[in-house]
């Protein structure tokens, strides 16, 4: 057995919030944080904290019982059980919240080419796919690439009504039932939505298709751990009971009430002392190994539509909001970095780090005739790249930017499952502290409406009329190449 699969090692692991960076003492007071100010914030933490905690227990805050849900799990598993015995091919269609947690998970614990292994298979598990756009290149490709009579396509909405995801599926219903009839193509179709209303609800009744439920008090960027994400997940062969055990872990820690004993506080307190009293409106998340780089995409849209908004819980306009960017280590070493050390002093980073990773990969030694390469030799890229990491954090904190990090030992269920769920807890902690609902998108619904109204749909003509009297008003100032 792999070391990483050993259930009763991975579970002695726990991930790690180190702020040193943030700090006066690292960076001088101009940029850096004081422990004063941090204890500063312990009163207004403790009434965000008091807050939350009682509208879980009423409640109100559903996600935060997603890794305790037992049910969920077991149907999951079932489903999933039925879908690599039946088919080659698992395409998600989404969009948003219904997949970026999905290709966060993909990316983080399935195999780095799990879609390109021989024949198209791993350990006989299907090549899982996510749809999660409609640029109708790239959705065509995807549609001619995969057999109808082996795919099964996991449509996921949460309301059933989203114009890209809906659009998606009829297109892939109409093939299917072009391809394979009527009657044998519901098999080829799993919705994941509420388990009460919307059309996709509607019409997986009238059709037959299997339903996975979203809780209705679950928002897409807080579902990672729901059917949402799971299925696509289990799918791939991701242990998801792991994945839950490993966010229940990080809510025990996550649930106490002292700042300095709960990293998700501290970090929302840290974020938001960036922001406000530091004036950093930037948050770069920089993930230093492939596999962590889709979780901090994840994660920009967790930050983004949670805490950018037009008005405070007392609707007041505010317009807050910092604006979170993500990157990749080493990679982006060679194209932000320069920006993030010399540029304005506007960011505040985040390094997503790996202790150990799941290969080593040796660098033979040689060229010993040639001082700038001999030195690599007998190394292995895993010592470049923590050996990179630091270097950036130390170089940094000389140019005096204020950086955190977050810390995973290994890349595991467990881990992954802390990582999310810890990050969830602190996006609620940072609303709070910021005073705004980062629980609503009204922006994003802004954006949806008018979207129907130029496509026709009934019931949003004012939209579509709107667009056609503004366009009227803005001149044309275009040049042509
Ligand atoms: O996080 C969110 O709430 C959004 O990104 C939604 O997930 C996204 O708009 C898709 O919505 P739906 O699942 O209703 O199709």
């Amino acid at each position: 057995m792999k070391r990483w699969e050993d259930k009763s090692w991975t579970r002695s692991m726990r991930i790690t919030l180190d702020f040193g960076g943030m700090m006066a003492d690292a960076v001088g007071r101009r940029h850096g944080l004081t422990v004063e100010q941090i204890d500063a914030m312990s009163e207004r933490f403790k009434v965000v904290h008091q807050n939350l905690q009682q509208r879980r227990k009423a409640g109100d805050l559903p996600f935060y019982e997603l890794p305790y849900d037992q049910a969920a799990l077991k149907k999951v598993l079932k489903t999933a059980r039925r879908v690599i015995k039946e088919c080659e091919d698992f395409v998600v269609l989404g969009i948003g919240g219904s997949t970026l947690g999905g290709i966060a998970l993909f990316r983080a614990l399935a195999h780095p080419q799990h879609n390109l292994l021989p024949e198209a298979k791993w350990k006989g598990l299907p090549r899982v796919f996510f749809a999660d756009n409609i640029d109708p290149e790239g959705f065509s490709a995807l549609l001619n690439l995969v057999n109808l009579e082996k795919t099964v396509f996991n449509v996921i909405s949460k309301s059933g009504g989203t114009a890209e995801t809906m659009s998606q599926f009829i297109i892939v219903r109409d093939r299917l039932i072009r391809k394979l009839g009527r009657k044998r193509h519901p098999p080829h179709i799993i919705a994941t939505t509420d388990p009460e209303h919307g059309h996709l609800k509607a019409l997986a009744r009238e059709q037959g298709y299997e339903t996975l439920s979203i809780h209705p008090g679950v928002g897409g960027r807080f579902s990672v751990l729901s059917p949402v994400g799971l299925l696509p997940a289990a799918v791939a062969g991701i242990d998801i009971a792991e994945l839950l055990a490993g966010a229940r872990n990080a809510n025990r820690t996550c649930e106490k009430g002292g700042l300095w004993k709960n990293p998700a506080a501290m970090n929302a307190v840290l974020q938001v002392l960036a922001y406000t009293a530091k004036k950093k409106p930037i948050s770069v998340m920089i993930a230093y190994s492939d596999a962590l780089r889709d979780v901090a995409d994840w994660y920009r849209q967790l930050w983004a539509e949670s805490l950018g908004k037009r008005l405070d819980v007392n609707g007041r306009v505010v317009h807050v909001g910092p604006t979170p960017v993500k990157a990749l280590g080493v990679t982006d070493q060679h194209s932000q970095l320069q920006l993030y050390m010399e540029g304005p002093f506007d960011k505040v980073i985040t390094f997503l780090t790996v202790g150990k990773f799941r290969k080593t990969v040796k660098i033979p030694a040689g060229f010993n005739h040639i001082d700038g390469l001999s030195y690599l030799g007998g190394h292995t890229l895993n010592d470049l790249m923590q050996a990179e990491e630091q270097a950036t954090g130390f170089a940094l904190t000389q140019a005096r930017r204020i950086h955190t990090g977050i810390r995973l030992p290994e890349i595991n269920p467990f881990t992954v499952g802390q990582l999310l769920f810890l990050l969830e807890v602190q996006t609620l902690y940072a609303g709070g502290l910021l005073e705004i609902n980062p629980l609503d998108q009204p922006g994003v619904e802004a954006g949806k409406k008018f979207t129907y109204g130029m496509m026709g749909r009934k019931g949003f003509e004012d939209r579509a009329q709107l667009i056609a009297s503004k366009r009227q008003e803005i001149g044309s100032y275009r040049i042509m190449v």
